[in-house]
């Protein structure tokens, strides 16, 4: 069956992090009128989609994921006038702006809770989540997913209210149609501004279990696991359905929900093409695998059968049902290529590029994070003062403070896993702090900038920039590659990732070696056809298919350190 086309599926995403990606006034913080100078260079990059975080009036607890305005911009951002001014630019260049709906909690400042906050019988109190004692402690064991426990109790009216990030960040009760009305509302106000879709933050925690069940305690941490109780609810696809009526089927948008505790069963719900739900969810499996025990905090290496089984699976589960989305990157996970790559000198560009081609040749929609296109690094630190996350300073505290792991061990998960090292400055050139900014950046600049950066990469054309260029024309230019079925070879190799795609009895093949040493490849038999080698990171395009003839098969006889190499079928 053929596949509905719409311009989301077509479209590259670029996330910008505006805190850390131009600052226009030497404040130290990124801002809209910095963004505004940069879009010429996305547009030349290839991006038609821009995905900004949130830039909406917040006291920054967790850098502007606690909203006291939904329709206010952050001064340190600039003006409303500044935010329209940027929309109409974005779409003058063709291109279009999507923004992050954070509607899981607001802020504690936000004027809802400071009326809830205010009696019970307040007509805002069932905006948020009250719940009575029990035992003389909270409600149940629930952990906040920034460490110590998720209820806060509140001295004026005797009850705890729920709060799944920090106590800053008060979950909203979605079960109130009051409330619903409200976002909905407010969602459609920015529609009417012009703006291109949303970005849903922990769309998936929407509705809680109403028994508020207490959670198992695990990866060493005294408080439990309320995930599987505060994700995948049992009215989120009510509220959803109810949503997509009232206001996302009204405008011609994108919408991508960030799924948490999402696996490709709950995909098919939330953005099955029958669903009316949302049109794409983020999941987390690739991000997550291979944890430690202390989960997330670890230094493993990525393996890469996981891996692969992962991708792949939701690869074929999602094929002709839902529409999937690729990422490596964004500004809770650390740089790519310091993960999944090589961040050493020797072979730091070839591996980013062999990311792009793995993750980008696949089916879905791609999203690029600032400075993944550059190949930017972990900032790699000794010294917590480094780190500006309230995520990073509390399991820091609660860890090193409190004698369970020593300052270096935590630095080594820190540096490997922490949120920050995807949040330092933009590289855009040689100058002092990368030309981010002309005062004291809220965070430092990894001091790589000085070989890492924009400028120098724009004007080389065997860079990172470079080769996401070409491969972003290239898939523009395929619809084998955004519409093809695709179709993982070699599940077991450790080191190879090998995947062919398919589109009107036409193939692709993609070939990655994920270590440093050459690997041979040993598949034969499969490819009958002949074909023309179209994209590779050693930069032989143009080279015939058959490098190492091996009989019918026709492959390569061998992929060097982080190759990656696309062939095409001649017809
Ligand atoms: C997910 C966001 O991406 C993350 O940065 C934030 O801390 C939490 N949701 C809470 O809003």
């Amino acid at each position: 069956m053929k596949e509905e086309r719409t311009w989301w599926k077509e479209s590259v995403v670029y996330q910008i992090y505006p805190r850390s990606f131009q600052d226009s006034n030497g404040d130290g913080i990124g801002d809209l009128n910095g963004i505004r100078r940069r879009l010429d260079y996305l547009k030349d990059l290839g991006v038609d989609v821009i995905w900004l975080s949130p830039v909406y009036q917040s006291p920054n607890d967790d850098n502007g994921y606690d909203i006291s305005d939904y329709q206010a911009i952050m001064e340190e951002f600039g003006t409303m006038e500044d935010f329209d001014a940027l929309l109409s630019e974005i779409h003058q260049k063709g291109m279009k702006l999507v923004m992050d709906l954070v509607v899981n909690h607001t802020s504690d400042e936000h004027p809802w809770f400071q009326e809830s906050r205010l009696g019970r019988e307040n007509p805002y109190r069932d905006y948020y989540i009250w719940k009575e004692p029990v035992n003389g402690g909270p409600p149940n064991n629930w952990a906040s997913r920034f460490r110590g426990p998720a209820w806060e109790y509140d001295d004026s009216t005797g009850m705890y209210y729920l709060h799944i990030y920090s106590k800053k960040q008060p979950d909203l009760n979605w079960e109130n149609p009051k409330l619903r009305r409200e976002i909905y509302d407010m969602m459609a106000w920015w529609g009417r501004k012009g703006i291109d879709g949303f970005r849903m933050d922990v769309i998936s925690m929407l509705s809680k279990a109403p028994a508020y069940p207490d959670g198992e305690c695990k990866d060493g941490n005294p408080y439990g696991d309320g995930q599987p109780y505060y994700t995948n609810g049992p009215r989120i696809h009510e509220f959803l359905k109810e949503m997509n009526r009232e206001v996302l089927s009204k405008f011609d948008w994108m919408t991508v929900g960030e799924g948490v505790g999402v696996g490709t069963k709950e995909a098919l719900e939330y953005a099955g093409f029958q669903s009316h739900e949302l049109n794409m969810m983020f999941h987390f499996e690739h991000m997550e695998l291979n944890p430690g025990p202390y989960g997330k905090w670890n230094n493993n290496p990525a393996d890469l059968i996981q891996l692969k089984e992962v991708l792949s699976r939701w690869q074929t589960e999602l094929e002709g049902r839902a529409w999937n989305s690729l990422f490596w990157e964004n500004h809770d996970y650390p740089r790519a290529v310091s993960r999944f790559g090589n961040d050493s000198p020797q072979y730091r560009e070839l591996s980013a590029k062999m990311l792009a081609v793995c993750l980008y040749m696949m089916k879905g929609t791609p999203y690029i994070y600032q400075g993944q296109e550059l190949g930017m690094t972990n900032l790699h630190t000794d010294s917590l003062e480094d780190f500006r996350d309230i995520e990073i300073h509390n399991v820091y505290r609660e860890m090193v403070g409190g004698g369970r792991l020593s300052h270096e061990e935590m630095m080594t998960y820190i540096n490997h896993t922490g949120r920050d090292n995807a949040r330092t400055p933009m590289q855009w050139d040689d100058s002092a702090n990368g030309g981010f900014s002309d005062g004291d950046p809220w965070i430092k600049a990894n001091p790589n900038y000085r070989e890492i950066n924009a400028a120098e990469q724009m004007e080389r054309d065997t860079s990172v920039y470079a080769f996401y260029k070409k491969l972003l024309a290239m898939r523009r230019s395929s619809e084998l590659i955004q519409y093809g079925t695709y179709r993982l070879l070699l599940p077991e190799s450790p080191s190879l990732f090998l995947y062919e795609r398919e589109w009107e009895g036409r193939h692709m093949l993609v070939a990655c070696n994920f270590t440093a040493e050459e690997q041979k490849v040993t598949i034969s038999g499969i490819w009958k056809y002949k074909g023309k080698l179209v994209l590779d990171n050693y930069g032989e395009i143009g080279q015939d298919w058959d490098r190492e003839p091996e009989g019918p098969a026709s492959l390569p006889g061998s992929l060097r350190p982080y190759e990656a190499a696309v062939w095409l079928e001649d017809q």
